[in-house]
């Protein structure tokens, strides 16, 4: 029974094993990460994505732009616009980053990237995979690195998410066995594994943090996430001044809104999805996903985003230009430190905060509040009185 149903089966799952076991072989002969302070300039990608991305884009890349003028005028840094990450041209072009885009997107040395969105299955538009998911991929961002810092109730969290593997490797190519039974995929690599493993302690060594939590589901998901866990572990070693400890993510989303224990949690290293879950639930506490930065980081290619989606319903509604351009902001402070401007990430993290807080400008999403712009604006003087100092 059902021969020609498990044959079918098996022959796309043999194509995605080959595919996985050449994709572990091209990361595995990946050289050292990049030196950006080598580079004589700097390639800074702007890509506005749809749906508020453009509006939210334009505002933060000005905003840079502003910081690193002494450095464009000396032409260490380019920006440049990069069209065409539309949900329009990527369906004119059934692909999740059209060639062309990419070609360009290559040509960069890091990105920032405003939200695009994402067809869900059943929508009506085609299947085309996510354009956040198919860029991690394509350039191999394999970290995905997300503070929540709420001071005042001393949380400090950064999230390494694994971000090319566990169940987002192959999540557009699982596969309806019969009519009844669907199959998805969880793929994990020991390569993949120990590179954001490293990255996560490397991260809490520098930083003078003294605990890196695993987090996973291995006593269920016992083949991959039980890698996982294995690995990262083994890696903790080689950092004895460093406490590893270990949770399932069932408790661990419960221990974050438990203020007792969860100003004890310091980096969290964890694969994909329930990176994916969890940095959504630690941003709300520090003010929704509206607030928080996202760096995807690769050994070649950066890329820097919100953590919230494109908000289409804005711009149906007219009010694209009332955005929060918070989370794009913070992203781009990440940007900064990430190639190497430390001075600059500091300050705009800093203006961030006064600006955020102040509540002199605050942004509803509608006409009851300010435009992205005059935030944009408000936080340039503030950066201007603080640099002034
Ligand atoms: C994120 C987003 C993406 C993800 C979506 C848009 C595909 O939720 O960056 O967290 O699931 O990774
Ligand atoms: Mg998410």
């Amino acid at each position: 029974m059902y021969e020609k149903q498990i044959e079918a089966a098996a022959e796309h799952f043999k194509a995605l094993l080959a595919r996985q076991l050449e994709r572990n072989e091209r990361i595995k002969s990946q050289g050292d990460f990049k030196d950006y302070g080598k580079l004589g300039k700097i390639v800074i990608g702007v890509c506005g994505g749809d749906g508020i991305g453009p509006v939210i884009t334009k505002q933060s890349a000005d905003v840079l732009a502003f910081l690193l003028k002494d450095e464009v005028a000396a032409g260490k840094i380019e920006f440049r616009t990069i069209d065409g990450l539309t949900i329009e041209n990527r369906i004119a072009h059934m692909k999740a980053i059209p060639d062309d885009v990419l070609e360009e997107l290559k040509k960069c040395d890091v990105i920032l990237k405003g939200p695009t969105t994402t067809p869900q299955a059943g929508d009506g538009r085609p299947n085309i995979e996510s354009a956040n998911v198919a860029m991690r991929k394509a350039l191999d961002l394999f970290a995905n690195v997300r503070p929540v810092r709420i001071p005042e109730e001393g949380i400090d969290w950064t999230f390494f998410r694994e971000n090319t593997e566990g169940a987002y490797a192959v999540g557009s190519d699982g596969v309806n066995v019969t009519d009844e039974v669907a199959f998805d995929f969880v793929v994990t690599t020991t390569e993949g594994s120990e590179r954001i493993a490293r990255l996560a302690y490397n991260y809490a060594r520098a930083n003078h943090k003294d605990r890196v939590s695993i987090i996973q589901k291995a006593n269920v998901i016992k083949t991959t996430d039980g890698k996982f866990l294995n690995l990262c572990k083994e890696i903790g070693k080689e950092y004895p001044e460093i406490t590893t400890d270990e949770w399932y993510i069932d408790i661990t989303t419960a221990k974050l809104i438990d203020p007792k224990r969860r100003k004890d949690f310091k980096v969290f290293v964890l694969p994909n999805l329930y990176g994916d879950i969890i940095t959504d639930e630690a941003a709300e506490f520090q003010g929704g996903v509206g607030t928080a930065g996202s760096a995807n980081i690769g050994k070649k290619y950066a890329m820097f985003e919100a953590i919230h989606g494109s908000a289409p319903r804005m711009v149906e509604e007219g009010r694209a230009q009332y955005a929060d351009p918070c989370s794009m902001l913070r992203a781009s402070a990440m940007l900064l430190s990430h190639i190497g401007y430390v001075k600059e990430s500091e300050a705009l993290d800093k203006a961030l905060d006064i600006c955020m807080a102040s509540g002199e400008y605050k942004i509803t999403g509608r006409s009851d509040g300010c435009t992205c712009s005059e935030f944009g604006e408000y936080v340039k003087r503030t950066l201007k009185t603080l640099t002034a100092q």
